[in-house]
């Protein structure tokens, strides 16, 4: 069984070949990351031009990986929503088009499914029932996995403002840092003093979070600096902001319990994260950010779409 993913939700471009029993045989990534640069941000337009131009090569190039073609498929997965709506289209109208013109079933996937799936990949192949921090830059999701169907996930918690990811993002434009800001947050503060500066830990009530209080309140900090100042306490700056956003995230995983946690999505590559869950499982750093290998994942526990129905499937933006 070899099941196509292909995953176009946001600034990835993504396809992977993954079997039935969870093995990766191809993972391809074409990050746009680098053409979003200048804009401090995903411009939606722009990345669904990208898209467009890469989806075929990248397609093409796991396929080369996993030295398969076309005919040893058994599936095509893609990433229906949530995500960019003229991004997640270019995904799935490929998808369409390959699955029809090979006579395959198509499997409509949801973005966040995906990152939970990246559990059940090998070596990994976590057996639910466990807790899941998603954090992306998106969403921030406690969840309660009883099954490795998307019904059979339950939220517990949820953020009431941004995202993690997007609070790193934020966070990184503030103290001057190129996008995409978790990834350079991570690294700068390894050079500074995560005590220098007491940020606030939103306290809220039951398991949800809320982090644009955090944002603020970084952002009134960085006002008060003159720019000498900001570059000499940038690292101090980075790395007691990365501490706030972790004890807010480590605070609710306890929270929860639950005898095993999990640790999915981009904000799960984060260093200090994994280090202060210890014993969380967390996917390798190259499944925690966007990749079509987990949406193939989650594929193995999701039902195809009808035949010639699935022609009309629309992508969505937003998680229902
Ligand atoms: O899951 P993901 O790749 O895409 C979405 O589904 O959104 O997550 C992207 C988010 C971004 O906000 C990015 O800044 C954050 O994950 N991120 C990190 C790290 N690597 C990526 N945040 C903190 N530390 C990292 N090492
Ligand atoms: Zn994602």
């Amino acid at each position: 069984m070899a099941i196509l993913g292909i995953e176009t939700s946001c600034d990835e471009t993504a396809a992977a070949v993954v079997t039935g029993a969870g093995e990766i045989r191809a993972s391809v990534v074409a990050s746009q990351a680098e053409l979003h640069v200048p804009y401090g941000g995903v411009v939606p337009e722009v990345a669904s031009r990208r898209h467009l131009e890469l989806v075929s090569p990248v397609v093409g190039a796991a396929l080369e990986q996993a030295g398969a073609s076309l005919d040893d498929l058994d599936a095509v997965a893609v990433t229906q929503g949530p995500g960019l709506v003229g991004a997640l289209l270019v995904g799935l109208s490929t998808a369409k088009a390959l699955a029809w013109a090979q006579r395959l079933p198509l499997v409509p996937v949801d973005h966040l499914h995906g990152h939970v799936a990246s559990l059940y990949l090998q070596p990994t192949d976590l057996e639910p029932p466990f807790t899941c921090l998603l954090a992306t830059g998106g969403h921030t999701l406690l969840l309660d996995v009883q099954g490795r169907t998307r019904e059979e996930m339950r939220v517990l918690g949820r953020t009431l403002d941004d995202a993690a990811g997007e609070a790193f993002d934020k966070g990184a434009r503030l103290l001057g840092l190129e996008y995409p800001g978790g990834v350079q947050i991570d690294r700068l503060a390894r050079e500074g003093d995560p005590e220098a500066y007491s940020f606030p830990v939103a306290s809220v009530a039951g398991l949800d979070f809320s982090f644009s209080g955090l944002k603020t309140a970084l952002l009134y900090t960085v006002r008060g600096l003159s720019s000498a100042e900001l570059e000499a306490r940038r690292a101090d700056l980075a790395a007691s902001y990365q501490r706030a956003i972790v004890r807010a995230l480590v605070r609710r995983v306890e929270a929860a319990g639950g005898d095993t946690v999990a640790v999915v999505g981009g904000v799960a590559a984060n260093s200090e994260l994994r280090a202060s869950l210890p014993d969380a499982v967390a996917p390798p750093l190259a499944l925690c950010t966007d990749n079509a290998a987990m949406i193939a994942s989650a594929a193995r526990f999701a039902a195809p779409a009808r035949p010639a129905e699935y022609l009309s499937l629309d992508a969505y933006a937003t998680a229902s």
